[in-house]
């Protein structure tokens, strides 16, 4: 049922990719003069005068360690941001194809589908913020090339239930993109070690997150060889920095830390919630797998704006579909958390009804 070879447009099946100076020679030398980069260095103490490894090969040895995936599974983006506009490049037809999206969710989606003259179908989330299987069934068309699904999801903090996302992965003869950004926070499985059953799935994460690295651009997309193959015809030579490959490798022998973190950003995401449930004019606090709470408030502009009075910036989500008067707070520091309550207790006194 599913064949790749239907999936990736033609355009890409016949590309030749750019073969850079460091893809034609590998192996020891000690004269470089095959890149035309600066050979008297740079500015800086430490140089950067040569360019990084377009293949990452180290980060991804590393990785593949920390994930039990094999190397060859991995693709390395400059965020998940690029794994994302990669994925419309090489599988989708401008003005052709269409792919579906289960919002609210993560805006890039979208605005990726934008920029690619891709047509953007919606199967809305029910209620419950789970998928609209019935929905999205009717949606699939035969230029139907990919499916998202933000697990856990940006803005609505849920996993989608996992018998779900099971079942569009059995259904759809395209790609199914789970992206589990918030994964490290979450009590779901990750999707990575079902790979070797599903061929069509394309399981993103990123160092944004739980890795505490945003600032260095790095996402992962997780997939069989063919289709991690396709997406390195595509991507630009050198789309992941020295600077970054070298931060990264050091961050990946610090997976404990790491994973303190997660326990901490966890804990206080149950505490913060807690918190939040007392407060009268916050009507709901929505279960969270991850590390930020959507909360429905009685006039969510309003408080956007009083917060930021106070030097405290949320996001308001009053303006997404299900998500109306709410607003999505990031768990903080401890110090920070604190803060936001306070400024909330204010806004509380401030605003009490006259007989409450
Ligand atoms: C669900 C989801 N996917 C992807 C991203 C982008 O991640 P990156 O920083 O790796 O580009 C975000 C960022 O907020 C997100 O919420």
């Amino acid at each position: 049922m599913f064949d790749l070879n239907k999936l990736v447009r033609e355009n890409i099946k016949s590309l030749t990719p750019y073969s850079s100076a460091r893809d034609e020679f590998s192996g020891d030398a000690k004269v470089f003069l095959d890149a035309n980069e600066n050979a008297l260095g740079s500015p800086l103490t430490k140089w950067y005068n040569r360019y990084p490894d377009p293949h990452q090969v180290k980060v991804k040895e590393a990785l593949s360690a920390v994930k039990s995936v094999e190397a060859s599974k991995i693709f390395l983006g400059n965020g998940s941001d690029e794994c994302i506009d990669l994925l419309y490049r090489c599988f989708c037809n401008p003005g052709k194809d269409n792919v579906i999206i289960c919002p609210p969710t993560y805006g890039m989606y979208e605005v990726s589908a934008n920029i690619n003259d891709v047509e953007i179908r919606k199967a809305p989330l029910l209620d419950d913020f789970q998928l609209d299987l019935v929905h999205l069934e009717n949606l699939v068309d035969k230029n139907t090339k990919l499916i998202w699904i933000c697990s856990p999801n940006n803005p609505t903090a849920n996993s989608m239930n996992r018998e779900d996302v099971e079942t569009v992965l059995n259904n759809f003869s395209g790609l199914v993109v789970v992206d589990e950004a918030y994964i490290n926070f979450s009590r779901q499985k990750s999707f990575i070690q079902e790979l070797k059953d599903y061929p069509n799935l394309v399981v993103l994460q990123t160092f944004s997150k739980a890795w505490g690295l945003a600032g260095l651009r790095l996402g992962m997309a997780f997939a069989s060889e063919e289709i991690i193959e396709v997406l390195n015809r595509v991507k630009p030579p050198y789309n992941i920095n020295q600077v970054t490959q070298e931060l990264a490798l050091k961050a990946l022998e610090e997976v404990g830390q790491v994973n303190d973190m997660i326990k901490e950003l966890v804990q206080m995401r149950v505490a913060l919630k807690g918190v939040f449930e007392k407060i009268p004019f916050i009507k709901k606090v929505y279960p969270s797998d991850a590390n930020f709470l959507l909360v429905k408030v009685d006039n969510a502009k309003e408080i956007y704006h009083y917060l930021l009075t106070r030097g405290i910036v949320v996001r308001d989500r009053s303006s997404v579909q299900l998500c109306e008067n709410c607003l999505r707070i990031t768990v903080g520091t401890e110090e920070e958390n604190t803060e936001l309550i306070e400024a909330m207790a204010d806004w509380f006194v401030a605003n009490k009804p006259v007989n409450a």
